[in-house]
This record gives structure tokens, sequence and C-alpha cells, in this order.
């Protein structure tokens, strides 16, 4: 699995966390920055993570913030993009198996970066359930065909 990884300056610490995990995972990443010497603005980091996963340059994106809020509305403007702000591993788990989910979006103002490592090794290894979760995820794909 290939995965893009970007935060603002607000989620720089939690970011570094979750590399060191896919490296510990031997997960193959892009880090897209911030270099966040300065505040930067989420949507600068959120669009280009997105449309990579959309183009298919890669197969998922984890984007942090301080609350996970911008990031994940965003990435959520992507077509093709289903991105989820999960701060526990039930949702993190549920939102990849029933919501086939390839963006997690998480806010380091809220948690810490042992439950971040925690909820991105969920989402990471989670497989899609499919059969009436399909059904439900293809009626959003033929809504944004529509646009
Ligand atoms: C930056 O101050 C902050 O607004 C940003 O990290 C994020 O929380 C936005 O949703």
């Amino acid at each position: 699995m290939r995965v893009a990884i970007a935060s603002d300056h607000g989620g720089l610490n939690i970011r570094k966390e979750i590399i060191a995990l896919m490296e510990e995972m031997n997960i193959d990443y892009t880090d897209l920055g911030c270099e966040c010497g300065t505040s930067v603005d989420y949507p600068d980091y959120a669009i280009p993570v997105a449309e990579k996963v959309v183009s298919g340059e890669v197969d998922r994106g984890i984007l942090i913030c301080g609350t996970g809020i911008g990031m994940s509305i965003a990435a959520n403007k992507v077509k093709g993009i289903r991105c989820a702000l999960a701060h526990d591993t039930f949702s993190a788990k549920a939102t990849r198996e029933h919501n086939n989910t390839n963006i997690l979006a998480m806010g380091e103002r809220v948690i810490g970066p042992g439950l971040a490592r925690d909820i991105a090794k969920v989402w990471l290894t989670t497989p899609f359930e499919g059969g009436r979760h399909e059904l439900r995820v293809n009626k959003i794909r033929t809504y944004e065909a529509g646009q």
C-alpha cells in the first residue's frame, strides 16, 4: 500500500508519529509536508494529498491539522475522496469496513500521539467489508458523477 501524508503546523508532531509507524509497518509513504516553520493553510496540504489518492498515485492519504476538521472538509471536496475524521479506534475501524474511506484525518489539538498511532494502525489494516456497504458507497459515487 502507498500512502500520502501531510499536516499543517497544527499537526506536525502527530505527522512525525504516523510516519514512524508507517516505517515500522513497512508502508511505502510520501510525505507532502508541511515544513511548518510558519503558520500554513490546511487546504494547501489536504488537496494535493486528495488529488494523489484520486489519481491512483497513492492508495490512501492521512491528514493532520489542529482539529482534523479543516483537513477533512477540504479533502472531501475532491471527487472520489471519502475522508473520515476519526478520534477513536472504533470509528477508524468502522469507517474502513463500512465507508471504504481513502483518507483519514486527525486533530493534534484533540488527541495525543499514542491514540493517533493506534487509530492510524487500525485504519491502515482494516479491509472494506463490501456487500451492502458497497451499494451505499456507490450511491455517493453516483451522486458525485452527476455533479
Ligand atoms: C490552524 O490554526 C487550525 O485552524 C488548523 O490546524 C485546523 O484545526 C483547521 O481546521
